[in-house]
């Protein structure tokens, strides 16, 4: 017997750590602890969807004590506890009964601890939603990690008034950063830059709008991320202001919410189930652009000062310095910029000035904030040679004959369309040869600048560059024959047709549209489009667009006439329709009749199905139809425009999906999913479209309250509770005709069902538009995510 004995104690002395090991999943006892460095594995929730632990940081021997999603390759960190003063190698955190977390370095100091005081610990629990929570014996909660957020947000988490997020100092470095997230007492919700030295907020980049004086129910008093994915501040009310209309189901998705270290607080979802490399889509962004939303009398702007802020295209600002001036830390590209040369009042510098001295031009740059004098009127060349002699002056703005004189630091730096002017930087000639590798750094910066992407694609793009014309060198400049009746223009004849593009038409995805005279044909007037992102593509694959899109011919369709591919300048030109966009009719002074609504609405659909199903063997997805995009001509035919561009811009549609193409409002929600994209994202937007064109609403409209309403969640609700009419109720040709009325609000509530598989084909939609067949009662659009 004595043997069974010794074997029983045997096998539970070799049983117990692993009785053990499998207690502590998601449990952790008062004196457990882990090792910074040590090789121990963290702390992992039941479901191991989250950690707590030491990670270390790139490149370096110190480590953090943070919560990240362990499942995702990057690890990505979602709470950490040390960041201005992260433990080196060696350090160790104990879980203790009367202070919670101790974090200590090596030589035995505390670095950082819970410092509870309200309690007795017993354990420690990961749970399943990231929230790491100390417990006493009976589970009350004396601490949580959702408590004391640092920059990001998870589901289930909630700020109550006086929250506030932090942004990190740069997306490697865990100091507190320049940006943070408030909640106010009023119930405003607030993103400032501050000042790092003493905390001062600066100027608010983004006010929520969510206090009313008058009605306090009006006022939030939390921000809630929901188990659903929504994001909101919950008002005293009871009711919840939305921060972005797209939510993606939870049970399918990580998500966060994070201020980023550049100011830009964006919702982020990362399919649960991946396969293959993927990564954290964004759902949106506040600001939509930190570059011009960043407008403070104080501070340096988005970027550092002197700097310049250009959006890429995931809607976070790129930081470049201008020509003439580089970095202060150079590992620090949002940082300060400083110039290469003093080109100051010091010497004898009026004798020097003109000879030492030039300009470098930047079109659509501004520094806003440093003006010390206006000159108005002023022309250009006055405006230039006022900077000239002024040696305080380090920039000269012209915009419409007035000139702005700037001085150094150049604050709230911005490239973007919307500023217009030419900046005349000043910078100093004569360079020594150190001097000249700078300036030819200075080149490629500017250029990126211009280009407003990152310094990466701009890289690719100079290698690109640098082929194209290896390649033309090699093959010689031909020009290609053309089989379709698509005309090939030199830039000369464009230039001499558009005035020098001296009539702006509009700015789209895609680039600047300029107005013509040339006479083709029947055809007098054009609109060239210039393409202004085409990087990443090559000379091939424009022309075999160029070609395909020239192949297309519908009355619905905006007809291509020609193009220009001559050195990087290439442009389309198309007949110029004279009525301007549908857009521009729907949200106008006087809104298009009701039957004419009604023709217009099957126009695009007709214009789709032949893009989807009839032009070629293979369907051109358009992946940006928006009243925008759609054109009347003089006979009120609306005509779809800028179809098979976004091929262009993206090589290859199924696979490639780092950027989501399209507009907030109008984009389908697969782009944030990894199912395909196919041309159901055309009918979803289809949809959105044709709410609007009912309604003569957009998508997203403020109401008089300031409340933001949903067309489509309005749209279905109005439906099911058969209140369609109420939209309409000043368009008395609309609520005479209820069918018809009804009829397109439900086919529309059919095109933007989230699974794409329940939309319908435009065939079919085209079939429901023109009642050869019953449209049924849709189901909610919704319910692929939620189970209602
Ligand atoms: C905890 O208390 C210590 C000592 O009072 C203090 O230095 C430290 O900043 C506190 N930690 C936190 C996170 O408040
Ligand atoms: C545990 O904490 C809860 C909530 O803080 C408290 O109500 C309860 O009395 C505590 N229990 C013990 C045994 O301390
Ligand atoms: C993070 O940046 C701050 C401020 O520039 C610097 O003092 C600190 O050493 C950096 N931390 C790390 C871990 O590099
Ligand atoms: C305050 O606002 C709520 C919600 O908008 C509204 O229902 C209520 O009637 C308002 N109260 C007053 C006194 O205006
Ligand atoms: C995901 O994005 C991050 C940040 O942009 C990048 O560092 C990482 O390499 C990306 N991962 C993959 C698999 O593309
Ligand atoms: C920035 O501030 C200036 C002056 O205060 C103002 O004229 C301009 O409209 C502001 N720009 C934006 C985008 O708010
Ligand atoms: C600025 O724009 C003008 C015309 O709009 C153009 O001629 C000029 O080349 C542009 N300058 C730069 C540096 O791109």
């Amino acid at each position: 017997m004595s043997f069974a004995i010794f074997h029983h104690l045997l096998l539970l002395t070799i049983l117990l750590p692993f009785s053990f090991v499998a207690q502590t999943v998601g449990n952790f006892p008062v004196g457990a602890a882990l090792t910074a460095g040590g090789g121990a594995s963290p702390w992992l929730s039941p479901s191991g969807d989250f950690a707590f632990g030491f990670q270390q940081l790139e490149n370096k021997d110190l480590f953090l004590l943070s919560v990240w999603c362990e499942k995702i390759p990057e690890k990505t960190i979602v709470w950490y506890a040390n960041g201005d003063n992260p433990a080196p190698s060696g350090s160790k955190v104990e879980l203790t009964a009367d202070h919670g977390l101790v974090s200590r370095n090596p030589t035995g100091e505390q670095i950082w601890s819970s410092n509870i005081t309200n309690g007795q610990v017993s354990h420690g629990v990961m749970e399943d939603n990231g929230n790491f929570v100390l417990q006493n014996g009976s589970h009350g909660v004396l601490w949580q990690s959702f408590d004391h957020p640092t920059d990001t947000f998870l589901p289930t988490q909630s700020l109550e008034i006086g929250g506030v997020l932090f942004s990190r100092r740069t997306e490697t470095n865990f100091s507190q950063g320049r940006f943070q997230l408030r909640l106010l007492e009023d119930g405003n919700l607030l993103l400032n830059p501050i000042n790092l030295e003493t905390k001062l907020a600066y100027d608010a980049y983004y006010v929520s709008r969510t206090s009313d004086t008058r009605n306090s129910s009006n006022s939030g008093y939390r921000l809630v991320f929901d188990a659903a994915g929504g994001l909101y501040i919950l008002k005293r009310g009871g009711d919840g202001f939305f921060l972005s209309t797209v939510t993606v189901p939870s049970s399918d998705f990580y998500q966060r919410a994070t201020l980023n270290f550049d100011g830009v607080f964006a919702q982020y979802s990362y399919p649960k189930r991946s396969t293959g490399s993927t990564n954290w889509s964004t759902i949106f962004t506040q600001p939509e652009n930190i570059c011009t939303a960043i407008n403070g009398t104080l501070g340096s702007g988005a970027c550092g000062y002197n700097s310049i802020c250009s959006l890429n295209d995931k809607q976070r600002p790129a930081c470049t310095c201008p020509q003439g001036f580089s970095l202060l830390d150079s590992n620090d590209e949002h940082g300060n910029c400083k110039p290469d040369s003093e080109v100051g009042c010091e010497g004898d510098w009026l004798s020097s000035m003109e000879d030492s001295v030039d300009f470098v031009e930047l079109n659509n740059t501004d520094w806003p904030k440093s003006d010390y004098e206006l000159l108005r009127p002023s022309r250009e060349e006055e405006c230039r040679n006022s900077c000239l002699h002024d040696c305080l002056c380090a920039v000269a703005i012209f915009r419409r004959s007035s000139c702005s004189k700037k001085k150094l630091p150049l604050s709230n730096g911005r490239l973007d369309r919307s500023v217009d002017g030419k900046a005349f930087v000043k910078i100093k000639k004569y360079n020594s040869l150190p001097g000249e590798r700078k300036s030819w750094r200075a080149v490629i910066i500017a250029e990126s600048v211009l280009l407003g992407s990152s310094v990466f694609i701009n890289f690719v793009f100079c290698l690109r560059f640098f082929f194209y014309l290896r390649k033309l060198r090699k093959n010689g400049q031909g020009r290609i024959s053309v089989e379709t009746n698509v005309h090939c223009f030199t830039y000369k004849e464009l230039a001499r047709a558009t005035n020098d593009f001296k009539q702006e038409l509009g700015r789209g995805a895609f680039g600047v549209v300029y107005k013509g005279e040339m006479q083709i044909g029947s055809i007098s007037a054009i609109a060239v489009k210039e393409l202004n992102d085409l990087v990443q593509n090559g000379e091939k694959e424009f022309k075999t667009e160029v070609h395909v899109i020239g192949r297309t011919q519908h009355k619905n369709l905006v007809q291509l006439i020609g193009f220009c591919d001559e050195g990087h300048h290439r442009l389309l030109v198309y007949e110029y329709l004279s009525k301007g966009t549908l857009a521009q009719m729907l949200f106008g002074k006087s809104k298009p009749s009701w039957s004419l609504r009604i023709e217009m609405a099957s126009g695009i659909a007709r214009g789709l199905l032949y893009l989807h199903e009839e032009c070629s063997n293979t369907p051109i997805i358009h992946c940006d139809i928006k009243p925008q995009n759609i054109l009347i001509d003089d006979k009120c035919n609306a005509r779809i425009s800028d179809f098979g561009l976004s091929k262009l811009l993206m090589m290859d549609q199924s696979h490639t999906r780092t950027t989501i193409r399209g507009t907030r409002g109008y984009i389908a929600p697969e782009w944030f999913m990894r199912t395909p994209i196919t041309v159901k994202v055309d009918v979803y937007s289809f949809g959105v479209t044709l709410l609007e064109i009912v309604y003569c609403r957009r998508s997203v409209y403020t109401e008089t309250d300031g409340e933001e309403m949903i067309l489509i969640d309005w749209a279905y609700d109005s439906c099911r509770e058969g209140t369609l009419h109420i939209l309409v109720e000043d368009d008395v040709d609309a609520m005479n005709d209820r069918e018809n009325l009804e009829r397109l609000v439900k086919i529309a509530i059919w095109c933007v069902q989230e699974d794409p598989s329940l939309r319908p084909t435009m065939r079919k939609v085209l079939q429901m538009l023109e009642g050869v067949v019953e449209v049924p009662i849709p189901p909610n659009p919704y319910s692929f995510s939620a189970d209602c």
